[in-house]
């Protein structure tokens, strides 16, 4: 694992915009793994930014997405649904074609088979050229929660008291935070071919510094990072503050 860290947030949100762009000018039909949650916000307004410029540099016409999990039981259309998220954070603003950008459907009636169908999906585009991630405190990757099988590919999932408190801020209540979702495994994670986890803040510093010390253990799912040979993670001087 390659850790670099930056000034802020903003930085790393630039640095993490430079590197996904740098993959699209290496491979215009590249399959990107996108994540949600508050972290790459910044990184999807970089990647607008730098799509708008005038140059208009940064195509994402050929490009493919898939995202890394979706709340169970959640139309698409739904506000707090990560389609609608991804759609106002980045997919309204670049020219990726809407037949060119895939979530797990939350809603459907069979999610068992949805998820098979997600991973049937992911190897049709070709499997993921580089896969950007978040970090719970608990260690999640994607909703990978503590005791989730290294092989697990993408499944349904039930949320963690804390990752449902940590998410209740953008829902009126905590009643509200679905109960449920459906994840990419720790497999479907580590069949990419590049990875790039983003922490930023003081919430992250403890994290962040179990991670660099853990040994590999399901019961931390981020620690099977480790077994990846290309993951780079980007963390401002914050999320660093307990190296
Ligand atoms: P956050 O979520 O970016 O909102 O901190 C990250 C995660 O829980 O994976």
């Amino acid at each position: 694992m390659n850790i670099i860290e930056f000034e802020n947030k903003d930085q790393l949100g630039k640095e993490a915009a430079a590197l996904i762009a740098r993959t699209i000018a290496s491979k215009p039909d590249a399959v990107l793994g996108l994540a949600t949650g508050g972290t790459p916000i910044d990184t999807y307004k970089e990647l607008i930014q730098l799509h708008q410029a005038k140059e208009k540099e940064l195509s994402f016409k050929q490009t493919r997405t898939v995202n890394l999990d979706e709340y169970a039981g959640l139309h698409p259309d739904h506000k707090n649904s990560y389609m609608t998220y991804m759609k106002r954070h980045l997919f309204d603003h670049i020219d990726l074609p809407q037949d060119q950008y895939f979530l797990p459907n939350g809603a459907a009636s069979n999610l068992e088979e949805e998820c098979l169908r997600y991973d049937q999906l992911i190897q049709n585009v070709g499997g993921i050229d580089l896969q950007l991630l978040g970090i719970g405190q608990n260690g999640h990757i994607g909703f990978n929660e503590p005791g989730t099988s290294f092989d697990s590919k993408t499944h349904v999932v039930q949320l963690d008291e804390n990752t449902r408190q940590a998410n209740a801020r953008y829902f009126s209540s905590i009643d509200e935070v679905p109960t449920h979702a459906i994840t990419m495994g720790i497999a479907s994670i580590l069949s990419s071919k590049k990875i790039l986890l983003l922490a930023s803040g003081k919430s992250k510093a403890k994290v962040i510094q179990y991670l660099e010390q853990t040994e590999i253990h399901p019961d931390f799912p981020a620690s099977a990072l480790k077994l990846h040979q290309d993951v780079t993670i980007f963390i401002d001087r914050e999320a660093g503050s307990l190296r």
